[in-house]
């Protein structure tokens, strides 16, 4: 994946229809807009995702594309807009401010519509924060994996704990109301105690949303190397099963109003929104 180069410059901008037959759009019709940044400032360990590091050169022009690529779609009334990657956190805010600007102009997009951009902790700034809510976007999406040292430098992220608590907080001063972070399980080493301090610590962040995703072995990542050459071990599937009941309960044990969990046939997709009181009542 490291040695991977973005074989040409073309936006990826997706608009996926809630009312419209597939791929046509009428008047009326309804979308939730997808924009994909396909940048990286590393590759994690077990991610596969269609994303490329070393490759910043690229950034302006691929912006470029995807604006162009919104000024000839068609206007749609949209929904929602999720700017997600790759690493979306490592534009400028004012790139990040020019494809709001650049989807309001084009489409039909409510005010208090919900907006997303997909953040890393690693090299977040209070100050970037604050030029992502400033350009528009009211929803972040973080990408915390875990609380836990070890499994972090196992996973390849490059922030530590703190960081991303950090961030969460500064989401929050910044005026994101509706901030949701990503978490892995079933990881190897990882077992359910640390699964269960993961989710313990991370619902104390006072997040809105908690995605939690077992981790699929995807082919041609070192994490599957590590797997192969028998270094690492996946925990039985037991053991994913009963983290994935942990999830649910973890959250029940919160007095939270309400919960979501989708399983999908494939692996097994945890998604908890994590509503509180105070949180709920925030706008
Ligand atoms: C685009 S990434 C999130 C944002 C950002 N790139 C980051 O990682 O901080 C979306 C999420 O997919 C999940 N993911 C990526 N690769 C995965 C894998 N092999 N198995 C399960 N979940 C995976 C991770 O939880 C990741 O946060
Ligand atoms: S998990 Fe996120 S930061 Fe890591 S390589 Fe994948 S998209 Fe990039």
């Amino acid at each position: 994946m490291s040695g991977r180069i973005l074989p040409e410059v073309v936006g990826y901008l997706e608009l996926n229809p809630k009312s419209a037959r597939l791929g046509r759009f009428g008047v009326g019709d309804e979308a939730a807009i997808y924009i994909h940044f396909p940048f990286c400032s590393h590759l994690c360990t077990y991610c596969d995702f269609d994303t490329f590091a070393g490759q910043e050169r690229w950034m302006d022009s691929y912006l470029d594309a995807v604006v162009e690529q919104i000024r000839c779609s068609p206007r749609v009334q949209a929904t929602s807009l999720y700017v997600g990657g790759g690493t979306p956190s490592l534009m400028s805010p004012a790139r990040a401010a020019q494809l709001v600007t650049s989807c309001r102009e084009r489409f039909h997009l409510a005010a208090d519509a919900e907006t997303t951009i997909e953040a890393n902790p690693s090299g977040l700034t209070g100050k970037g924060l604050e030029g992502f809510r400033q350009a528009g976007f009211n929803r972040l999406s973080l990408g915390v994996q875990s609380t836990d040292r070890r499994l972090l430098r196992l996973l390849g992220r490059r922030h530590t704990p703190e960081e991303a608590e950090a961030s969460v907080r500064a989401a929050r001063e910044v005026g994101f109301y509706n901030v949701s972070i990503d978490l892995l399980y079933g990881v190897p080493v990882q077992g359910q105690s640390v699964w269960e301090t993961t989710l313990e610590t991370t619902i104390g962040w006072g997040v809105d949303h908690l995605s939690c995703y077992a981790l699929t072995v995807e082919p041609g990542t070192p994490m599957e190397r590590g797997v192969n050459r028998g270094i690492l071990q996946m925990p039985a599937e037991e053991t994913v099963v009963e983290m994935y009941h942990t999830s649910c309960v973890t959250e029940l044990k919160t007095d939270t109003d309400s919960f979501f969990v989708k399983a999908d046939g494939v692996g097994i997709i945890v998604h908890l929104t994590v509503e509180y009181g105070d949180i709920v009542k925030r706008k």
